[in-house]
């Protein structure tokens, strides 16, 4: 049986789309979208779940003390087996990463340990590579625990930064060059990887 997902988001969903994308033309075939949970209303990756004829919910986290709890329940009732957070821009507590070991993985934009940890999240991530003057940036997909950015790598690609580069100029880059190919990748790998460990 195919891994269950669920994608987590808070912005405008590139990063869904990819993956939405790889599972339509078969590159994604481990693994089945399931649901998709956003921690804002209104967001434009909802509108793509919808389009895509996945099921979608909004957990807000602004304000919300039980955010992780009704997470949790979300997923467990869901049987969700693999979470992938694209551009889901919370840092989960321990409590929440241990309890999904090894079944959290997230895309970030830039190469790891360049540029990440709290505070480094979208736009920032290429202002802060931008300012220091580095020559080569990129994303990496790595398993979620703990340490905010801190869990095992996965895949990683590398993207020229070039000259008169703005900060949103370079995030299209990286996400058109490293990000939208490295994580439905890496989610093929790693529901393949779960699907094997289940015995079929
Ligand atoms: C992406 O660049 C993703 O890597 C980044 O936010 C953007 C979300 O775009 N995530 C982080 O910075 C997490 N630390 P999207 O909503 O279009 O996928």
């Amino acid at each position: 049986m195919k891994t269950k997902i669920a994608v987590l988001v808070s912005g405008g969903g590139t990063n869904l789309q990819a993956l939405i994308d790889a599972q339509q033309s078969g590159i994604i075939k481990s693994g089945e979208i399931k649901l998709v949970i956003s921690s804002k209303e209104g967001v434009y990756a909802l509108t793509r779940a919808e389009n895509a004829g996945i099921d979608r919910l909004v957990i807000e986290r602004k304000g919300n003390p039980d955010f992780e709890k009704q997470l949790i329940a979300a997923l467990e009732e869901n049987g969700i087996e693999l979470i992938i957070l694209a551009g889901f821009m919370c840092i989960l507590s321990e409590k929440f990463t241990s309890r999904f070991a090894n079944r959290i993985i997230n895309v970030h934009p830039s190469l790891i340990p360049s540029f990440c940890g709290a505070g480094y999240y979208g736009l920032r991530v290429h202002e802060a590579a931008l300012e220091y003057g580095v020559k080569v940036t990129g994303a990496t997909v790595h398993f979620v625990n703990e340490i905010p950015d801190g869990g095992k790598i996965i895949f990683q690609k590398a993207v020229e930064i070039k000259e008169g580069d703005t900060p949103e100029v370079l995030q299209r880059r990286v996400m058109e060059e490293a990000e939208w190919k490295i994580l439905p990748a890496a989610a093929e790998k790693v529901s393949y990887d779960i699907m094997k460990s289940k015995g079929n």
